[in-house]
């Protein structure tokens, strides 16, 4: 019988098993993608990752807050500066790494190759808060624009312009908010869905079903839509700002303004893609971190100057919830800018949900081949070549979801999930470079560990001053991460197991083979 002691080694190590560099990086060169990207073509894939229903949507609530959380004010805009702070040093850790171990799977794959197995599981797991939970939110958003954009045209039927409250809302916004709606019953349980929301997400799912290299140039194209919408509102609505607007500048002070902070990273979410990009980077080490600080800053700059415009327009109290940048225009008798501002959101929207969607997929797939996940998983289409099995297994989850998780919720999980895979990246990078100082690193990250640490305080400080305000998502977060480890040790950990006493049979067999052969 084995002694206790050594079972326990044993199962710690087993949960600390690192997978080396080395392998993702054989795995990759086994794809040969070809290196084409430059740094322009990085902060345009960065754009498109970013700019979404953070600043089309949530910068309504980031503004007066919601039930749960003061809001910042016209002091949204220092918010801003904080959150581009605390974005700027994880972003080059991610530059680090990409350019390290450049493989797409993101800070799944550098967990596993500094922490181990069971961290890269837990990883991989928030990840999804940010990629699956995340896409709920912005097809939510997806719903408020595309309501606004109906009732910019009058001669459509009412039906559209106001639909049911039902039809057009997961079940927690349609009951708990609107008590008094008539909501048709199903088996005696109140009916709703969030049908827009629900269509877009299968659209997008269907498109990844069948490969995402074709709607690589659509996505170009409402990126430009979204910058010319947003040029557009900002060099319009400049002529209507009134300065007292801004006064109280920041009604619920310093609170407000960290509370401001936390949700408006939301619109910061996704800046990480841009990692994904890595093994089809030419010239790495200058063009990653050009394009991830380059699309943060762009970003930072847009994001400020539609808060200063935002707030000075319209009174704080007027500001919409679900659609406020077209609300706004419409507020000062711009309905056709209101329409033309809700075709933009669409656009960028529907880029961004391609964006997370697609990310789900590849992260997923990625576990599913460490064995995480059932084989089945791992299926890849013959004909289409993409991971079909995992993409419409995830798209139904994401419906299912969306169902129940309201926008803001969605939301605030997305942040919680990114702000820790965040904090794990910055502790990867100080972790790595004591463990493997020799490896070639093509970018490094200057004055570490200050960089990463001062990236850890920002984002883990913002995470527990929201996690006390907060109540929905603050009691969902810890729950998603139970549901993780109990995932893990039912099914992943075994799985690991088998995965890895086959490889050292098979290694076993050919180190015998060649000794015959010898
Ligand atoms: N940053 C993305 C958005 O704002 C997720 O929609």
């Amino acid at each position: 019988m084995q002694n206790p002691q050594n079972l326990l080694s044993r199962f710690v190590a087993n949960l600390l098993r690192k997978k080396n560099p080395d392998e993702f990086l054989e795995q990759s060169a086994a794809g040969g993608l070809k290196k084409s990207l430059n740094a322009f073509d990085l902060i345009i894939l960065g754009i498109s990752a970013i700019i979404g229903a953070g600043i089309f949507v949530m910068i309504g609530s980031a503004v007066i807050g919601t039930t749960e959380r003061v809001g910042a004010g016209p002091a949204l805009v220092i918010s801003i500066v904080l959150v581009a702070i605390a974005c700027i040093f994880p972003a080059l850790c991610y530059a680090e790494f990409a350019s390290m171990i450049p493989v797409s799977g993101s800070a799944y794959i550098y967990t596993f190759a500094t922490m181990g197995e069971f961290p890269a599981w837990m990883m991989g797991w928030v990840l999804m808060l940010e990629y699956a939970i995340g896409t709920i939110a912005v097809a939510s958003s997806w719903t408020g624009y595309l309501i606004k954009l109906f009732e910019g045209f009058p001669a459509l039927p009412e039906a559209l312009k106001n639909p049911p409250v039902w039809l057009i809302n997961d079940y927690n916004s349609a009951v708990t908010a609107n008590p008094d709606a008539s909501i048709p019953h199903f088996l005696g349980m109140p009916f709703c869905i969030n049908l827009p929301a629900m269509i877009i997400i299968t659209i997008i799912g269907l498109i990844l079903l069948k490969g995402i290299q074709e709607s690589a140039n659509f996505a170009k194209i409402m990126v430009f839509v979204k910058v010319a919408v947003i040029a557009l509102f900002i060099g319009v609505g400049a002529f209507y700002v009134r300065p007292e607007n801004w006064t109280p500048f920041a009604p619920f002070g310093v609170k407000g303004i960290l509370m401001g902070a936390f949700a408006i990273f939301y619109a910061y979410i996704g800046f990480d893609a841009i990692s994904t990009a890595a093994e089809e980077t030419k010239n790495p080490q200058k063009n990653l971190p050009i394009g991830l600080i380059g699309s943060l800053l762009i970003c930072s700059l847009i994001y400020g100057l539609v808060t200063i415009v935002l707030t000075g327009m319209i009174p704080m109290s007027q500001i919409d919830l679900k659609a406020p940048i077209a609300a706004a225009m419409s507020f000062i008798g711009q309905d056709w800018f209101a329409g033309a501002i809700a075709i933009g959101a669409l656009a960028g929207l529907t880029s961004v949900l391609l964006v997370l969607q697609f990310g789900t997929t590849r992260i997923l797939y990625a576990m599913a081949r460490d064995g995480f996940l059932p084989p089945i998983m791992k299926k890849v289409h013959p004909k289409f070549q993409t991971p079909w099995v995992i993409t419409v297994i995830s798209t139904i989850l994401i419906l299912i979801g969306s169902l129940f998780i309201n926008m803001q919720v969605a939301a605030e999980l997305a942040i919680f999930g990114t702000f820790t895979s965040f904090v794990i990246v910055c502790i990867g990078i100080i972790l790595l470079r004591k463990t493997e100082p020799n490896r070639p690193r093509p970018f490094k990250v200057p004055c570490c560990p200050w960089f990463p640490i001062i990236g850890i305080v920002f984002c883990s400080g913002l995470m527990i001053v929201a996690l006390r305000e907060v109540k929905t998502s603050a009691m969902l977060f810890p729950l998603w991460l139970v549901l993780g480890v109990v995932i893990y040790f039912m099914y992943g950990y075994q799985s690991n197991r088998k995965q890895v006493a086959l490889k050292l049979q098979h290694v076993e067999e050919s180190n015998s083979e060649d000794k015959v052969l010898r």
